[in-house]
């Protein structure tokens, strides 16, 4: 079966993979997510994406229908199923299809989600030129560390950012970089990586995570916030995540970044994470 659908119990191909025009992740944009690939066919980081998940839908009061174990057991089946050299997995859980009303619905389940497809990598030609980025002004809500499925800001502003001829948006908030539309935000200054803290203005990538650690073994590692102006002036910028690994972008609003080119310490850390990955 080349592409998966998983609805509440049930596998099947993904075009006949279907949910009510009452969900409530259809109505409320009331759930949460997770986008996890493979590599070598396996998982990366499932345990890790699984406890965000679970904090993600304990943030909202949703409690998850399945254990952790039952998960793994699920995106095995799904990739068992799908048989392809390299899966991108998404997961959605939402509160379920009730008659529309704002109040948590009393006795409904919740909906689960997967779709499981093929993994197209970054292109390997635009991660050897690097990205270019725009900045947006951030106007997300208070509570970007839950990865819930309410992504219009986000949408808006990669599209808008697309459009531009970028790749990514950088949103600032406060005069702060907090992350991208679809990524975590990186900057190299002086050999020490530094980037926003954990917190509620930024969801806590699982990639960002796995790089910090590499960059300590490098050398440096900020956590802070990250202005504007650190931004334009930063020998390096580059965006992690779980689809574009560490991306490095060279063009920020038209302006070039360091030597416009991709950097060093991007390079290394790239270098390291192709080991982990492999
Ligand atoms: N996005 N920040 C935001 C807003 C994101 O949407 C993502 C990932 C990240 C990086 O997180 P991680 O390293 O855990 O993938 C940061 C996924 C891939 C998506 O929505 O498609």
């Amino acid at each position: 079966m080349p592409a998966i659908g998983y609805v509440n119990g049930k596998f099947g191909p993904l075009e006949e993979a279907v949910v009510s025009v009452e969900d409530r992740g259809f109505q409320f944009g009331d759930g949460v997510y997770e986008v996890i690939r493979t590599y070598g066919g396996r998982p990366f980081h499932l345990d890790a994406h699984l406890a965000r998940l679970e904090r993600s839908a304990k943030a909202i009061g949703l409690a998850l229908p399945q254990s952790i174990e039952a998960w793994r057991g699920l995106v095995e089946e799904g990739l068992r199923l799908a048989a392809l050299p390299e899966s991108k997995v998404y997961l959605q859980v939402t509160r379920g299809a009730a008659p529309r009303d704002h109040r948590f619905p009393p006795s409904t389940s919740p909906t689960t989600v997967m779709t499981i497809r093929a993994m197209h990598p970054v292109e390997p030609a635009l991660r050897e030129s690097g990205v270019e980025a725009a900045t947006a002004e951030d106007q997300r809500w208070g509570r970007c560390d839950i990865k819930s499925v309410n992504l219009l800001p986000n949408v808006l502003v990669r599209q808008a950012a697309l459009e531009r001829g970028a790749f990514e948006a950088i949103l600032v908030r406060d005069g702060e970089v907090t992350e991208g539309a679809v990524s975590n935000v990186m900057i190299v200054r002086g050999g020490i990586v530094q980037t926003a803290p954990e917190g509620p203005r930024i969801l806590s990538g699982v990639t960002r995570s796995l790089v910090l650690d590499l960059a300590r073994s490098l050398g440096r590692v900020r956590e802070r916030a990250v202005t504007v102006e650190e931004l334009y002036a930063a020998d390096e910028v580059f965006l992690t995540g779980t689809t574009i690994e560490i991306l490095p972008v060279v063009r920020i609003d038209g302006r070039a970044i360091g030597a416009g080119v991709p950097g060093a310490v991007t390079k290394s850390l790239y270098g390291l994470f192709q080991r982990l990955v492999r």
